[in-house]
């Protein structure tokens, strides 16, 4: 089932509108905004601190968000799917708080020239500050993880892999099962960041097996500043806290403290309940069209876009084939500059994004300054590709 752009009251208000950025961030559904809503005018509390009957209705809802998201991607122990800020918080509390007591001098941390920053600089802090050594798996010219490198770095001494699932870049799709199973032969634990898949692919993440796993609510429909970090429950008991402070503790003595039970010793202060709400709404909602429903509308628009806009002179289209893809187009066009283009295209009403895309690493290895990416999601339809094609043809009349 495809998404109603009447659904996206931002959509529905603006019909010549083509968002093709979603990648970046996605557009909110009238029933994820009505849930934070309803959150807010009705039971709006703070969670596990009131005694009293609207406060206990605050955390039952915060609970059943939970819930609802761990069901939708899969994670059975629901106490295991932490609430952060989005992926960028979670993998900064991994390669902080796991990092810094798992990770010591001539260790080894393994990621690739794919990573968005999100997932690369963390890493790089945590070796430059520990004496570690950062390996770096090459990416080959269509995009892909180098696997074969990837199996010759990731060895003894490796403490940890951590790579994206789908590349925010160019939407490669990972083979991110060969690559859990490499890392944990070799005794390393493994980082995934799933951005930009949970919003996409249908998704078990206790089937995937990575000890971390991280997303973000807003590329998936829910509202910005909440995502989530899944960690096996015995990696998560056994390190320490990221932040400290109200809800995570146990007892607090003077000179000391411990720590409450899992979820709570990783959410410090007070929760962000409304956002919770709000996402759990998106992952009904997304459950709602399916989500193998959902790739595969986006395998059609970007087999067809791909197809299009090859079609005319000059475009080289990055990445492997769209059917290894998410719902990402990443693009130029001869010389224009990326950044000219999005301004063409904007003209016409046609947002897309332009630039390294938060992955200057891979855009160094592809020997690229920018590319223009074009992202598409459950609300997208064939008139949106036919906008981008026309955008990319008048930017080659502007450009001569
Ligand atoms: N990570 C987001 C993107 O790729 C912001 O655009």
């Amino acid at each position: 089932m495809t998404a109603k752009r009447a659904d996206f009251p931002l959509l529905a208000s603006s019909p010549g509108l083509h968002y093709l950025d979603s990648a970046a961030t996605s557009q909110k559904p009238r029933a994820v905004l009505d849930a934070m809503m309803h959150y807010y005018t009705h039971d709006n509390a703070n969670p596990h601190r009131g005694a009293y009957a609207l406060s206990a209705r605050a955390t039952d809802r915060y609970h059943q968000a939970r819930e609802t998201i761990a069901a939708f991607v899969g994670v059975r122990d629901s106490a295991c799917l932490i609430f952060t800020r989005g992926t960028t918080e979670s993998l900064n509390l991994v390669a902080t708080a796991w990092g810094r007591a798992n990770v010591g001098r001539d260790d080894e941390i393994v990621i690739t020239g794919l990573e968005h920053h999100a997932n690369f600089v963390p890493w790089q802090q945590l070796a430059n500050a520990v004496g570690a050594k950062l390996r770096i798996c090459d990416v080959t010219a269509d995009g892909r993880v180098d696997i074969d490198q990837f199996r010759t770095l990731v060895g003894p001494r490796t403490k940890v892999a951590a790579f994206n699932h789908v590349s925010n870049a160019l939407g490669t799709i990972n083979p991110v099962r060969e690559m859990i199973a490499i890392a944990h032969a070799a005794g390393a634990i493994v980082v995934c960041d799933g951005a930009q898949a949970a919003p996409h692919l249908p998704l078990d993440i206790d089937a995937l097996g990575a000890d971390f796993y991280a997303f973000s609510g807003h590329k998936m429909l829910g509202p910005m500043g909440c995502g989530v970090l899944v960690g096996k429950r015995a990696v998560l008991e056994a390190m320490p806290p990221y932040q400290t402070g109200g809800d995570m503790i146990e007892y607090v003595a003077d000179d000391r403290s411990t720590w409450n039970v899992l979820p709570h010793k990783f959410e410090a202060g007070t929760p962000n309940v409304a956002d919770a709400v709000g996402l759990a709404a998106a992952c009904d909602y997304l459950q709602q069209l399916g989500m193998a429903d959902v790739r595969a509308h986006e395998q059609t628009l970007t087999a067809l876009a791909t197809e299009r806009l090859l079609a005319i002179p000059e475009v080289a289209v990055y990445g492997p084939p769209p059917a290894e893809r998410s719902g990402v187009v990443s693009f130029t066009v001869g010389q224009i500059h990326p950044h000219d283009l999005a301004t063409i295209l904007d003209e016409l009403d046609v947002c897309i994004r332009a630039g390294h895309h938060c992955a200057q690493p891979l855009m160094r290895r592809l020997n690229l300054p920018a590319t223009a990416r074009a992202s598409f999601y459950v609300y997208n339809s064939e008139a949106d590709v036919d906008a981008l094609v026309a955008g990319v043809q008048r930017a080659r009349e502007v450009f001569g």
